[in-house]
């Protein structure tokens, strides 16, 4: 895995060289653009904000960037570059809130349709039936249909860790976080798309109606069509949560209790993990709001520098029922094989616990930390897999976990629909290994290189010891590496793509199928 970076400045170069490659419209396309009627309006003036994301580490500039005043302007315009054919190179990337790595939501010379001007009015709540729904639009925050269902005292019932990021965006990859165990990942909870395909057309899909695109559309890093609505499914939502983090030293302990507790019938609402590598000192204020069951003892525990996984867990609450709470987490927690001294818990309310990651942003922002290059790699790594693995990455490949958090927790695979796009290691259980790297520095230990080159021993120990690990969010950058990444699904993907985007409009920053267009010289 050579890193994608390289491609995206050699892209960078392509177009600054200018006219001569193919990748640059003319002025005529963009003329005709122009004369479409639209709600909405094109703007060039925030092209470059356009050409950023979270990862911080690839800018495309696009020709133009649409701010949609309908799904018909999206409809129209799709058409309309579709109609030009093969003649143009015009490309067409669906923008949600710009937290790609590797400039996934980008488009190269292309047309950039920022979803979040389409937004807010048609965030509606059903609460009549006995399975109540909301019909958001694609380019919503999660963290306002939260703020909106909770008016009805109901939510959806699958996450991810930060809210921040746009319904369209995630159910193109897959929404994971820990409820997944419970609910699978969010594109397991959707009734109903509405989407515009790569031919322009606006269709409305399910299990029973278009099936196909339906599925197709759900972790299907935007190559079928762009998501403008979503229904997705509620439950009752908790007042309050009771969020717990305990410690083991033992890897073993953990996935034992780990795996235990996502089988188990009676268990907690949430179940992640994350690994603690090489912290000298008392580990009692690694999150002061966080509580220790037993202060004494608590603050006598000393890391050592030693790697520690910590289990976080939560248990859903009403004020009416906290006895029953706290009985059911002392008898779930007497299960567990943690360190005894290093049981942490606080109370908050639902929203405080699903937009934790938010509270964390605002205080890295003040240091100028939020808007830095993130290197993440996420992987999927199989059950039977994950004892090797830990053993090398934890035990010999990283020496310290400083430059960002690492996940690590159990999903079933029985919770994931085989008829989506998203791809997905082939055994009933697998872990979600996440490392979120930040690299604020140009050199040494926070920088780029220095966590890319953790990155690349990793990816190459998976290869080499054929641990059957799939990427999440893979920032893969040619057709040969995706072909590989989606094995025996490549086929079902790439006769989805000639049906629903054959000339490859969409979602260009993908990488997976280069644009059809004809050299212009030719
Ligand atoms: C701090 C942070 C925490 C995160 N935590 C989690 C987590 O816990 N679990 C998890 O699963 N992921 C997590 N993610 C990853 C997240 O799912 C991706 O960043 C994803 O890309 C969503 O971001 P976005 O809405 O900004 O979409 P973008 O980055 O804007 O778009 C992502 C891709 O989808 C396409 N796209 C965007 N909108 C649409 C649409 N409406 N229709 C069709 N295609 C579209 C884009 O063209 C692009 O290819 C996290 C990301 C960040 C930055
Ligand atoms: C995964 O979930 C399925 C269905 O709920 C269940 O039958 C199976 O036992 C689970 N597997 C494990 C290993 O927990
Ligand atoms: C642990 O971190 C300290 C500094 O925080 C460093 O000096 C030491 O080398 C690290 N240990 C290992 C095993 O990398
Ligand atoms: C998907 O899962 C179903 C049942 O869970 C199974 O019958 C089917 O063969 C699977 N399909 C693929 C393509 O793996």
């Amino acid at each position: 895995m050579k890193p994608s970076l390289e491609h995206c400045f050699k892209l960078l170069l392509l177009l600054a060289l200018g006219g001569v490659t193919m990748h640059v419209p003319d002025a005529d396309v963009l003329s005709s653009l122009g004369a479409l009627r639209l709600y909405g309006h094109f703007s060039f003036h925030d092209a470059t904000a356009m050409a950023r994301d979270f990862g911080n580490r690839c800018s495309l500039l696009p020709a133009t960037v649409l701010h949609p005043g309908s799904v018909s302007d999206i409809a129209a315009t799709v058409r309309h570059v579709f109609s030009l054919g093969e003649r143009s190179p015009l490309t067409i990337a669906a923008r949600g809130h710009g937290h790609s790595l590797m400039g996934q939501s980008q488009a190269a010379g292309g047309i950039v349709v920022r979803m979040e001007s389409l937004r807010g009015d048609r965030l509606q709540v059903h609460d009549g039936s006995m399975s109540p729904f909301v019909d958001a639009p694609g380019g919503e925050l999660w963290i306002n249909v939260l703020h909106e269902t909770l008016k009805y005292g109901l939510a959806p019932k699958s996450w991810t860790d930060y809210l921040h990021l746009t319904v369209g965006g995630t159910l193109s990859n897959a929404g994971v976080s820990g409820q997944a165990f419970r609910h699978g990942p969010q594109v397991s909870n959707v009734n109903q798309l509405e989407i515009v395909t790569g031919r322009g057309d606006v269709v409305t899909c399910s299990p029973e109606e278009n099936s196909d695109l339906f599925y197709a559309a759900l972790g299907g890093l935007g190559q079928f069509g762009i998501i403008t609505r979503a229904r997705i499914a509620l439950e009752p939502a908790p007042k309050m949560v009771r969020w717990i983090r305990v410690l083991y030293s033992d890897f073993a302990s953990f996935t034992e209790d780990q795996e235990m507790l996502i089988m188990a019938k009676n268990t907690f609402d949430y179940i992640e993990g994350f690994v603690i590598i090489n912290r000298t000192g008392i580990l009692n204020n690694w999150r002061t709001s966080f509580k220790p069951q037993d202060p004494v003892q608590a603050s006598r525990f000393q890391s050592d520098g030693r790697v520690l996984y910590c289990l976080e867990l939560t248990k859903n609450f009403n004020s009416n029922d906290a006895g029953t709470m706290e009985q059911e987490v002392t008898a779930l927690l007497s299960k567990l094989r943690y360190i005894r001294s290093t049981l942490f818990h606080t109370d908050v309310t639902y929203l405080e616990f699903l937009d934790r990651v938010h509270t964390s942003e605002v205080k890295l922002r003040a240091q100028g930390l939020w808007e830095v290059p993130h290197p993440w790699l996420n992987l999927l790594i199989p059950r039977s897999s994950i004892h090797r693995f830990a053993k090398e990455v934890f035990g010999k490949i990283l020496k310290d976990s400083n430059n960002g958090p690492i996940l690590l927790y159990p999903v079933n695979k029985s919770k994931w629909d085989n008829r989506t796009s998203v791809v997905i290691p082939d055994e009933e259980i697998f872990y979600l290994v996440g490392f979120l790297s930040s690299a604020p520095s140009l050199s040494g230990h926070g920088s780029v290189a220095h966590a890319m080159n953790l990155n690349n021993q990793i990816v190459e120990f998976c290869e080499e010891a054929d641990i059957g690990m799939k990427q999440y969010l893979a920032p893969y950058t040619t057709q040969q590496q995706w072909k590989a990444h989606f094995g025996a699904r490549w086929e079902t993907f790439e006769r989805r793509k000639h049906t629903y985007d054959p000339l490859a409009i969409l979602a260009p920053g993908q990488r997976i199928f280069p644009k059809a267009s004809l050299p212009l010289s030719l």
